[in-house]
């Protein structure tokens, strides 16, 4: 490759090239999300076996007024800030709440998929015909410098669906640090994380028998196809999910079902991949509270308050900057 074709390539094919002439090969996860991806995953929400969005839901909807006293404790307005908002389901449950109580708050979803931002903003509007709404289309790690805007209302951001375990710990760190010197000592940050639980149970969350999770990593080789003309054949490659108990990890990965090349043409590449080659292409971090704690203290934040579901699938954490007690 060229200097001059690598300084025109997008930032998608530097990240496919580096990731697939990587030993082992792997995609990178922020990927998932095009508008069919993000589809995908709200039907992977729906899945009876996907407990995460059922437990989160239940810790809002039974927590309610705890949330609101929480996120309002100090503070008499906010900016209620989502990254990767998505179907907003279960922030539909706070923001009925609030409205009811007289809050004084508006709503900043933001999210890398226009079609899902779009679904909510429709939704939100005529559901809550009160609440201005903020809707920003976008990747939430561009926007994390434009949080700081001087406003002089309490920003509450809220990163979701343990969408947070999707990165590996250094990464988790490096965002959260970022998040940090976008905030203010009075901002609160409202994280969803994934608990250590049975095995079995987590694992069938990867790996439902209807194939919805399977169909999802595998749009991200037919994205590959329409935005860097790749040829990637799907039923060639098929979807495998394991769970690692000692380091508390899902991992998802693409094996290719038989020897074959694919030409990607946007990055002038052929990748030769072996039979039975995997793809390593997510993993999804489970948490204890003491993970959990560590996690804020090193990134620059201490736990406020937290919120478990009744059986601890599930813990919602409220940070606050760290040594800026309310
Ligand atoms: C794991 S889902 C979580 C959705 C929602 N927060 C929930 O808990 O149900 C991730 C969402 O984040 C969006 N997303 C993924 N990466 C993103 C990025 N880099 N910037 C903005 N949004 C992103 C996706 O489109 C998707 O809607």
């Amino acid at each position: 490759m060229t200097a001059k074709k690598s300084t025109e390539m997008s930032v998608f094919g530097v990240d496919v090239l580096e990731g697939l002439s990587s030993t082992p090969k792997h995609l990178s996860s922020r990927y998932f999300y095009d508008d069919e991806g993000s589809r995908l995953f709200m039907e992977i929400m729906k899945l009876p076996e996907y407990y995460l969005t059922k437990a989160e839901f239940r810790i809002f909807s039974e927590q309610t007024r705890e949330i609101f006293e929480s996120f309002t404790s100090g503070a008499d307005s906010i900016d209620l800030i989502e990254l990767g908002a998505g179907d907003g389901v279960k922030t539909a449950v706070l923001i009925r709440y609030f409205l009811e109580r007289g809050l004084n708050f508006n709503y900043s979803p933001i999210d890398i998929s226009q079609q899902a931002n779009d679904a909510l903003t429709s939704r939100f509007h005529s559901e809550f015909p009160s609440l201005t709404i903020n809707p920003h289309t976008g990747d939430y790690f561009k926007i994390l410098g434009s949080l700081k805007d001087g406003s002089d209302r309490r920003k509450v951001v809220m990163f979701l669906g343990s969408n947070i375990g999707n990165f590996h710990r250094d990464s988790a760190i490096n965002f959260f640090r970022e998040l940090r010197q976008s905030l203010s000592e009075q901002d609160r940050v409202f994280v969803g994380f994934d608990m250590q639980k049975d095995p079995r149970v987590i694992l069938s969350a990867y790996d439902d028998p209807t194939g919805v999770t399977a169909k999802f990593n595998l749009n991200l080789l037919t994205r590959i196809n329409r935005e860097l003309g790749g040829t990637f054949d799907t039923s060639k490659f098929s979807h495998y999910a394991h769970y690692r108990p000692i380091e508390c990890a899902a991992r998802s990965f693409l094996i290719s079902r038989e020897r074959q090349t694919v030409t990607i043409e946007a990055i002038d590449r052929t990748f030769l991949f072996e039979q039975w080659e995997p793809i390593f292409m997510e993993i999804s971090q489970k948490y204890t509270r003491t993970m959990i704690e560590e996690m804020a203290g090193d990134s620059g934040f201490e736990i406020e308050a937290d919120f478990f579901d009744g059986v601890n699938f599930y813990n919602n954490s409220l940070w606050r900057p760290k040594g800026h007690a309310a």
